[in-house]
């Protein structure tokens, strides 16, 4: 069946354009589409077949339809990948050796500032190609709190700062309740510094491969208090399968290599503004924060 599309009127482009960024869709990657599954299927291939080859014999020929190499066992770009997306060194996600590099890193890094270079130069996680800026953590290293998101937004990745959209307006709001000023007192940072390609929820291999980097800036901080937001961090930095509204409000701890820190979670800036009467909870854990900072370090 010959099926006629009709041609796009302007109207109609921006309704679509309009759906788009309410689907979280707001920015361009490529001029053209990429079909990033073909990529994943690709690199999984790459590194079956190199697998598979190490425990063979040695062999000077690339089967015939396998993706060339780099020498570092990646996969090399194809010959015309737009050059507007750099490919990364490494694309490897969720494996031992990633997470294992991963943590080596963020274990070396003596400072804040070795931190953020350290996170600069990692090329383990794939969310870094698509964002704009690193997002790492701000406010004031000595602070006794230590508010941790899930990922930064679209703001987040414009600026390079945490918390600056809506959810940072009222977080600010949140803290000033309680007598807290967010430069002055307080530290914040997200589980996953780069912003997930349309808000979406960073997957497991990707929050796994941020979780060292996170946990360090914990141990650099040294607060008296981490208070995760939203469920996402809560589950990340408390090491449970809970739900926030379980998790909330309640004295925990956030275990790292270095010690553990207590910690309270509490509900995401972005849920009390979708869940406005939500708000009465959060009041609740912040009388709480405020309580454990007046009982002193
Ligand atoms: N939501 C987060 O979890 N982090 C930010 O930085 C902004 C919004």
């Amino acid at each position: 069946m010959n099926v006629k599309v009709k041609p796009l009127r302007q109207h109609d482009l921006v309704n679509l354009v309009e759906f788009y960024a309410a689907s979280g869709i707001d920015c361009a990657l490529d001029d053209a589409p990429h079909d990033r599954f073909a990529d994943f299927e690709n690199e999984r291939a790459a590194r079956r077949a190199a697998v598979t080859d190490a425990s063979a014999p040695l062999s000077l020929n690339k089967p015939a339809g396998a993706p060339s190499l780099t020498a570092r066992g990646t996969p090399a770009a194809p010959k015309n990948a737009p050059n507007f997306i750099k490919p990364a060194p490494s694309t490897a996600q969720g494996d031992g050796a990633s997470n294992e590099d991963a943590r080596m890193r963020a274990q070396a890094a003596g400072t804040l500032e070795d931190l953020k270079a350290a996170l600069t130069a990692f090329e383990g996680c794939s969310l870094k190609r698509t964002a704009k800026n690193l997002v790492f953590g701000v406010g004031n290293p000595d602070a006794r709190v230590m508010f941790v998101g899930e990922a930064p937004g679209r703001e987040e990745d414009l600026t390079g700062v945490p918390f600056v959209g809506r959810s940072g307006d009222l977080l600010n709001l949140m803290l000033a309740a309680i007598g807290l000023e967010r430069d002055r007192d307080t530290y914040i940072a997200n589980v996953v510094p780069w912003r997930p390609p349309g808000n979406r929820t960073p997957t497991p291999e990707e929050t796994e491969l941020c979780r060292p980097f996170i946990l360090r800036q914990i141990e650099l901080v040294q607060p008296d208090l981490v208070v995760p937001l939203g469920g996402a961090a809560a589950k990340q930095l408390l090491n449970t399968t809970n739900g926030i509204l379980r998790l909330r409000g309640r004295s925990m701890t956030c275990a790292t290599d270095k010690g553990a820190f207590p910690a309270l979670a509490t509900l995401h800036p972005a849920y009390l503004l979708r869940q406005p009467g939500q708000k009465r909870l959060a009041w609740q854990d912040l009388l709480k924060i405020k309580e454990h900072l007046s009982a002193g370090p």
